[in-house]
């Protein structure tokens, strides 16, 4: 059932250093939104009072992270942070080889290249993040996503609905022989931060087994997606983190992981698996790009705050605060009768941008127009999930627009404080109480990938 709860315990740390922010004025943010072309992408971050772009990159490390810094091993092969990360990176996910990459999208490329992926192939997942799934299509593949129905109404609640429809995945691969690999991405950012439950990664799994298919996980968000299915999932109440983690593993033949998220660091990302011929064309393939296959393009010291990172991201008391902390503020949304998507997902909050923008037509940007208004009135900046990401031109280049167009609110983790989220809170009621005079938008460059980090726009002022 959806938590009502609106107080949110202590959290299981304090402060030891800050960041100063500021406040700017509305006079400001007007000059800057103009000159970024109304991209909030291209705002500098110092002008910027709360960031909830992403959760991503984000986190604050602890003292444990930091000090772990000076114990990097600047060595260019066989570091020490490499076997500690190793290790630590084994017992969590049971696999045989460890490659470290510099982010989850270099861990993406390299797992494309390994299976082989062209314009012969597709691949198959609950929902592909926008990387992953431009990783897939720049070479050819085509990227498929099955996620359940559920997902796609947000106000239907569902304990799992980052879960992979299995009813249209034995169709999919009855039908079609040409599925180079599987990938569920736990929890699924694309529709919130939904969790996938342990019983669908075991279906899938079985599928996968059966039709010899390779099955990998997204684990960019693993250990949020474990304390769900701790929460939500019969049988699992006792187990530790580590131990539904674990399971999780155990059902897949690798997985893909941008430390940026659950491994609490600033950089950094890994693939593990059990294939030995996959981790050898990886291996030979990134030093080319990536770097010697111990160190994956980051510094001896960053593969250490990432080990340090990955056994905190497991503790029960922080994933409960995290937890919460997300509960509390969708709470507070839900109950002044904002619109987001429900339930609350594991790193973000979600308005449902047609219901909070009514009067804007999808062809101008109602998610858009809500992330420019909420920079320009309150200096909070957050992502659009909408037309701007994900509308596409079919063969009769006519657009095709998504059925959801959120707003994301992803809160980094370790990062604000309680008055950090009453204030987001009251902004948006106060934002809801004049939506009508927000205006859409029209957009003035568009180009051909990932086009809402680099598009630019002018309001429609008529
Ligand atoms: N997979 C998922 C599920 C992600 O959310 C991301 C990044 C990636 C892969 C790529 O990892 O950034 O380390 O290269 N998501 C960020 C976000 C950018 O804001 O949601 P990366």
């Amino acid at each position: 059932m959806p938590n009502t709860n609106d107080t949110l315990p202590p959290p299981p740390f304090k402060i030891k250093m800050v960041e100063p922010i500021k406040l700017t004025t509305l006079m400001d943010r007007k000059k800057h939104l103009k000159a970024a072309g109304y991209n909030i992408f291209n705002i500098p971050a110092e002008e910027v009072y709360i960031d909830l772009l992403t959760d991503s990159g984000t986190s604050a490390m602890s003292d444990n992270q930091w000090s772990g810094l000076m114990l990097g091993d600047e060595s260019y092969a066989q570091c020490r942070n490499y076997f500690h990360l190793e290790s630590v990176v084994k017992e969590i996910t049971g696999f045989e080889y460890v490659i470290p990459t510099h982010q989850g999208r270099s861990a993406e490329n390299l797992v494309c290249f390994a299976l082989n992926l062209d314009e012969t192939k597709v691949a198959i997942s609950n929902q592909f993040f926008d990387t992953t799934r431009a990783n897939i299509e720049s070479i050819g593949a085509k990227a498929h996503d099955l996620v359940v129905q559920e997902a796609f109404n947000t106000s239907v609640y569902h304990d799992f609905k980052g879960n992979m429809d299995i009813h249209a995945l034995e169709e999919y691969l009855n039908q079609n022989s040409n599925v180079a690999v599987i990938i569920l991405t736990v929890t699924n950012n694309t529709g919130g931060g939904q969790p996938v439950s342990l019983e669908n990664i075991k279906s899938v799994s079985q599928i996968a087994r059966k039709y010899k298919i390779p099955f990998f996980l997204d684990a960019a968000r693993f250990a949020e997606n474990a304390y769900f299915i701790k929460l939500r999932e019969k049988g699992y109440s006792d187990y530790t983190p580590i131990q539904i983690a674990q399971k999780m593993f155990s059902y897949v033949d690798g997985c893909m992981m941008s430390a940026k998220k659950d491994g609490l660091v600033n950089i950094g990302g890994f693939i593990a698996l059990n294939n030995a011929n996959l981790y050898n064309r990886i291996k030979e393939r990134m030093v080319i790009t990536e770097g010697f296959p111990t160190y994956g393009g980051l510094a001896g010291r960053d593969l250490e705050t990432m080990a340090r990172g990955l056994n905190e991201v497991l503790s029960e008391d922080y994933l409960q605060y995290r937890y919460q902390q997300l509960q509390y503020l969708g709470n507070k949304l839900e109950k002044a009768n904002i619109p987001i998507l429900l339930p609350v997902g594991g790193h973000s909050v979600n308005l449902d941008a047609r219901k909070f923008l009514p009067h804007i037509p999808q062809s101008e940007f109602p998610g858009w127009a809500l992330t420019i208004a909420l920079y320009e009135m309150f200096g909070i900046r957050c992502v659009e999930l909408g037309s701007v990401m994900f509308a596409y031109q079919n063969e009769d280049e006519k657009w095709v627009y998504p059925e959801l167009e959120l707003v994301r609110l992803a809160i980094p983790r370790r990062v604000y404080s309680r008055e950090h989220l009453d204030y987001i809170c009251q902004s948006i009621i106060e934002l809801y109480k004049s939506r009508e005079k927000i205006k859409g938008l029209r957009m003035t460059y568009s180009p051909d990938f990932l086009r809402h980090f680099t598009a630019r726009f002018e309001p429609i002022t008529e």
